[in-house]
């Protein structure tokens, strides 16, 4: 067989069993699905609803049922008027009165169901707040839709089975990330062992899925699929696949896949959440220390990117900084650096730090250094003295965030997996993710979707790690901290002397 048709044959293989494994609809209901889910119907009639008090007339597609009852049917607390949980279980088949938004009725029936879709009223003859549209539906739309209504609490996300929940990550066995990958798994594992020995999470146990992604972007993105279609898994967790950049954000958001993790500098999506601060807000944490301590001029003021991949977040960052007064900061490529500025931002990692500390030396030339200290930290021990008090560290936590129990949970997480200071900063965030991750687990309830996750994870707030300044989301927000510490480098040492405590950054709104 020649490589493509091995290549067909695997796809194939990979679409039937993502088939078999995910619930089997008829064709109606799967019509219904897509009528509750965008509000299009299986033919090519255009499905309308009125909506609001004064019966306006819209596309179905504007108000779609998961717009508000959720993609899972769960419903919403949004407003006042609560869209209810659309299981046909409590919708027809329980025993009793049901209750709703102060309404009591008895069980819907084919009938009756239509008649709150179409007309608006309940079992019991009770109007619905004008809050839920009034659809105008074909006879086949409405069978279809109830058809789908049926099946809809059966219609689970990947990944949620009756006793496990299946989480997934990307990490290499070999190659320069090979040796980081083993940190996080340890971490992982140890965090997942922990979880499951109380009991697991609303009763189902965490099986982590992992796979190798490969040496390059096609093999990182054929891992990405297989684990998506083929493995099922519920969310990713702290995948370690740099590779996979430029589509990542992309492929969760069609697939609406949560990642709870780590992601390279330039990739945001509502689906990542990371637990530590990006790039960009360490280095505007370092801004806004050196704006109010260090005397500098500030039009000479460079931000210097060691490659291409840099340039776009670079770029960001000259204009926001522009915004906040640092008139005449200009980013450049590393080679083209103008040796004369007082100040540099550094974006690259420490081979180019070292570069770039060359390069000024042999201009005799010292200005001060700011750069996020997971770019650099490998090159500090070789500095001369001459960079004494010149350089400026991001952290986004340091031993002083520590708290005795949080020093004891690490201790025994090394202990039992073998594992010892070396990468404690990659080994704190694997943390951070899985310990954000269970918390936003708990929370949703047994009745686990994506939808909620996201939702759940958007509002950690205030969460005490005991490692790290306290971590929280959003709506909107994706980032656990917003800024970082702030450290000088003294030499001979190198001496690490914090000199600004977390805090978040200052955000100035940018036209
Ligand atoms: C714009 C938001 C919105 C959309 C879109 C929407 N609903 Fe509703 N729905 C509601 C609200 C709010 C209620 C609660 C009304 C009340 O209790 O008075 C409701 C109530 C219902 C009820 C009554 C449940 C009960 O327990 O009595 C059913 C059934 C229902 N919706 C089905 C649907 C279906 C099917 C669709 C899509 C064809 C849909 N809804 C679209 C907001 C919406």
């Amino acid at each position: 067989m020649n490589r493509l048709a091995r290549i067909g044959t695997l796809a194939m293989l990979l679409v039937a069993t993502s088939l078999a494994q995910a619930l089997d609809l008829s064709p109606a209901e799967q019509a219904g699905k897509r009528l509750y889910r965008e509000g299009l119907s299986s033919s090519d009639a255009q499905v309308s609803a009125r909506v609001g008090a004064a019966d306006m007339l819209v596309p179905a597609s504007v108000v779609p049922c998961a717009s508000c009852h959720g993609a899972d049917g769960l419903g919403r607390a949004e407003g006042g008027v609560r869209p209810p949980n659309l299981s046909w279980q409590r919708l027809a088949l329980g025993q009793g009165q049901r209750q709703a938004n102060g309404r009591s009725y008895p069980a819907y029936s084919d009938a009756s169901l239509a008649r709150a879709i179409q007309q608006g009223r309940d079992p019991a003859g009770n109007p619905l707040d004008p809050a839920m549209p009034r659809f105008v539906l074909s006879m086949a739309d409405q069978r279809n839709l109830t058809a789908y209504l049926k099946r809809l609490a059966d219609d689970r996300d990947p990944g949620v089975q009756d006793q496990v929940l299946r989480l997934g990550t990307l990490l290499p066995t070999q190659g320069p990330l090979a040796a980081s990958a083993r940190v996080v798994a340890a971490v992982l594992d140890d965090r997942i062992e922990a979880l499951n020995q109380q009991g697991g999470i609303h009763g189902r146990q965490l099986q982590l899925i992992t796979l190798d992604p490969g040496p390059d972007q096609a093999s990182a993105e054929q891992a990405l699929t297989r684990l998506l279609e083929q493995e099922q898994v519920f969310a990713l967790i702290a995948p370690l696949a740099p590779a996979l950049e430029p589509t990542l954000a992309a492929r969760l958001e069609q697939a609406r896949v949560p990642l709870i993790g780590a992601t390279p500098a330039l990739t945001t999506s509502l689906q990542i959440f990371d637990p530590l601060p990006g790039l960009r807000e360490q280095l505007l944490s370092l801004a806004d220390y050196a704006q109010a301590n260090l005397v500098l001029q500030r039009a000479d003021t460079r931000i210097v990117y060691a490659d291409a991949s840099q340039e776009e977040l670079a770029r960001r960052l000259e204009q926001e900084l522009q915004h906040r007064g640092w008139n005449g900061i200009q980013a450049r490529p590393l080679d083209e650096q103008a040796s004369n500025a007082q100040a540099i931002f550094f974006l690259g990692q420490a081979d180019d730090f070292k570069r770039l500390t060359e390069l000024l030396q042999r201009a005799e030339r010292t200005p001060y250094l700011l750069a996020a200290s997971s770019q650099v930290a490998g090159q500090l021990p070789q500095l001369p003295d001459a960079w004494s008090r010149r350089v400026f560290l991001a952290y986004p936590f340091v031993p002083g965030d520590w708290t005795p129990a949080g020093r004891q949970a690490l201790d025994g997480l090394r202990q039992r997996q073998g594992l010892d200071g070396r990468q404690g900063a990659l080994q704190v965030s694997t943390w951070c993710a899985m310990q954000l991750l269970g918390d936003a687990l708990k929370r949703i309830g047994r009745d686990a979707s994506r939808e909620k996750l996201v939702l759940a994870l958007e509002s950690l707030h205030d969460v005490q790690t005991g490692l790290t300044p306290p971590l929280g989301f959003g709506p909107g927000r994706r980032q656990g901290l917003a800024g970082a510490h702030v450290i000088t480098v003294e030499m001979p040492g190198p001496v690490f002397r914090p000199v600004a405590a977390y805090r978040p950054v200052t955000e100035v709104n940018t036209p």
